[in-house]
């Protein structure tokens, strides 16, 4: 049985059915929270504002948009709350409804998906290992010409790679709309001056989607938001189905907003713990892609063990430790896996067991040649 058989990470009952044992003993290297866990303020809200589930939640979702508003300096006409970045993405696909996408490979699985839903075709623009996976002017420039819509992610995932500003700039010129998935944005130190939010709330081809759920380790309460236009947002509303956006979650997106020790205290940690498992996994003998400051690293196997990356994620899977095999996303052939950064002693226990795992599928290999 594959971990990914919902196409994404992350999944502790699969895990759990596959490996044994509950699905909270993993430590999930799978998919990319913050490691810190969701910030104690959700603990409060849940515990005092209980009672007021009897009531539906506010439609217009007024707090929490005006709290983003805030934070970005920027209308709250122009934002759109979703439930979870996922439903924003296939909303916008569905509305937008181009003929054809034009869609960076590899990306999150779930842009593909709303693309099909939406009964849209693929242009499909190769991202490559040997440039990092950076995009690049030359696919970059008849996809613009083949789509009515292109779809990027801001750091893309899985290759943690950002896009280049120039190349933002070339296919915002034409005015062809730019869907960008800035999920793990948040998570970059320069992130105030690569986001394009402020734009996208006054400029008419610009769509920027967030997620609450990575930053602020809140992956079961579903919380995302879009900027654009006002009069897109009105649109895009007008679409959704009403009350998508729960009472809790609402609640819980005002109150993480408002700690900015639990901010401060991420970046601080991924500043010095990316590179430091970047190096770590290199001193195994992976090869690690560089990507920005995103909190997970798309790293390769050395090549005699590329095909055995299922192999891998079953050993680690034994020892309680999900890894996520990358080789599920379209465009990266076997070999790839992606693994989020996580607090020092788990990152620790990691580099440990993957150590011992590869030293024993390399003994097998050098030992046996025949055994596959
Ligand atoms: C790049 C990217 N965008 C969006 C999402 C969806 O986020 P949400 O949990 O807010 O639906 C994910 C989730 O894995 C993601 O990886």
């Amino acid at each position: 049985m594959t971990l990914e058989r919902y196409g994404h990470g992350g999944d502790l009952r699969t895990a759990a059915e596959a490996f044994g044992g509950e699905p909270g003993r993993f430590l999930d290297y799978s998919s990319n929270m913050n490691p810190f866990g969701p910030p104690p303020v959700v603990g409060s809200v849940l515990g005092e504002r209980w009672r007021e589930l009897a009531a539906y939640p506010d439609p217009a979702v007024r707090e929490l948009r005006a709290a983003l508003a805030g934070r970005y300096d920027i209308s709250p006409d122009s934002i759109l709350v979703g439930n979870g970045a996922a439903e924003l993405i296939d909303l916008l696909v569905r509305v937008l409804r181009p003929e054809t996408v034009a869609l960076a490979q590899p990306a999150f699985v779930e842009y593909e998906q709303a693309v099909r839903h939406a009964g849209s075709r693929i242009h499909p623009i190769p991202l490559l290992a040997e440039q990092d996976f950076v995009l690049q002017r030359e696919p970059l420039e008849p996809a613009l010409r083949a789509s009515g819509l292109l779809f990027l992610g801001q750091p893309n995932n899985p290759t943690g790679a950002l896009v280049p500003q120039p190349l933002l700039e070339l296919a915002l010129e034409g005015g062809r709309p730019l869907a960008l998935d800035e999920a793990f944005l948040d998570f970059v130190p320069d992130e105030r001056n690569i986001t394009l939010i402020r734009r996208a709330a006054s400029q008419r081809n610009v769509f920027v989607i967030r997620s609450m759920t990575k930053f602020y380790a809140i992956p079961g309460v579903r919380l995302g938001f879009m900027v654009a236009h006002p009069d897109h947002i009105r649109m895009l509303q007008e679409r959704q189905v009403p009350w998508s956006v729960n009472a809790m979650a609402q609640w819980i997106g005002c109150a993480v907003l408002q700690d900015a020790e639990y901010e401060e205290r991420t970046r601080l940690w991924l500043q010095e713990e990316r590179p430091w498992l970047a190096d770590g996994l290199r001193r195994l003998g992976l090869h690690v892609v560089p990507g920005a400051a995103a909190n997970y690293l798309l790293c390769r196997l050395p090549a005699q063990l590329a095909g055995r990356v299922d192999e891998l994620q079953r050993s680690m899977g034994g020892q309680g430790i999900l890894i996520r095999n990358a080789a599920t996303f379209r465009g990266l052939e076997a070999g790839w896996l992606r693994l989020a950064v996580k607090l020092r002693a788990d990152n620790e226990r990691l580099l440990l067991t993957l150590g011992a795992v590869l030293d024993e599928m390399r003994g097998r290999f050098e030992g046996g040649g025949a055994e596959r």
